[in-house]
């Protein structure tokens, strides 16, 4: 029913995070030169790291300017304040934003600080500002042992857009060692919907290492179910899987 979506195997996280660090520069510049803005999509976790060194990189020592970037990243954990060190506010300014040019209100995270009855209105402003924002261009994601995108847990439909959710106990498992336990780690988040992550006109999706092997196998090559959600990445005309070659290892040869 649809096309196989693109695989790029590459012999290193830091290999693949060029080139698509290159994808992404240009695209900034291009847009740049036309007086438009360039709308990222931003993921956080060990993931993205090698890619946003690489950023850093070519803003310091290439002049890449991200000052007509503006960025939407794909969740933040609920009861976090933005001060939390574990926050993804703070982790983005830890790892990119502190060591580039772009400008503070051009960076947009949901908010982890929200009463129950205001969330649904931050969600709908959210998307909001996405559309207003032009759409976006480029979007990074990581995946999750549970197949989630975002934190689209399993079950989460392809047309969901930003909401809050609760977090699986193996993404938790994951997250535990940051947190200094599973007790500390938050149980809820915000985050952008299938439907709103498939909008976006470019996705790259990274993922390195053997433990992430059977996942991309099954997002990659498995049936487009809601039981792993970066399987609805199959249905978008321009999304590609950026791999190391341990996170290929479980696909066909
Ligand atoms: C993070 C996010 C998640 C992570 C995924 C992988 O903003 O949305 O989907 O990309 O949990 O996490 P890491 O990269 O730590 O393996």
């Amino acid at each position: 029913m649809f096309r196989p979506i693109s695989v790029l195997v590459f012999d290193s996280p830091e290999a693949a995070c060029r080139e698509i660090a290159a994808q992404i520069a240009r695209l900034i510049r291009e847009r740049s030169a036309a007086g438009l803005a360039t709308v990222l999509g931003l993921a956080t976790g060990n993931t993205p790291l090698p890619l946003y060194q690489e950023l850093i990189r070519l803003h310091r020592e290439e002049g890449l300017s991200f000052q007509p970037v503006v960025s939407f990243n794909l969740d933040e954990y609920l009861g976090l304040d933005p001060k939390h060190p574990e926050s993804y506010r703070s982790f983005m300014r830890r790892n990119l934003f502190d060591h580039i040019d772009m400008l503070s209100e051009n960076s947009h995270l949901p908010s982890g600080m929200l009463a129950e009855e205001e969330i649904a209105a931050h969600c709908a402003a959210y998307e909001t500002k996405i559309v207003r924002a032009g759409g976006i261009d480029f979007q990074i994601l990581g995946i999750g042992r549970t197949g989630h995108i975002g934190f689209n847990e399993p079950g989460t439909p392809i047309d969901s857009r930003t909401q809050s959710i609760h977090l699986d106990e193996i993404t938790r498992q994951d997250a535990a060692p940051a947190f200094g336990g599973i007790g500390q780690v938050p149980e809820q988040a915000i985050t952008m919907g299938c439907g709103t992550i498939l909008e976006a006109r470019r996705i790259a999706l990274l993922a390195w290492g053997e433990k992430k092997a059977d996942i991309v196998r099954d997002a990659v090559k498995g049936p487009v179910t809601d039981k792993v959600s970066a399987s609805f990445l199959q249905t978008h005309p321009a999304a590609s899987f950026y791999l190391d070659r341990g996170a290929a290892s479980a696909l066909p040869a």
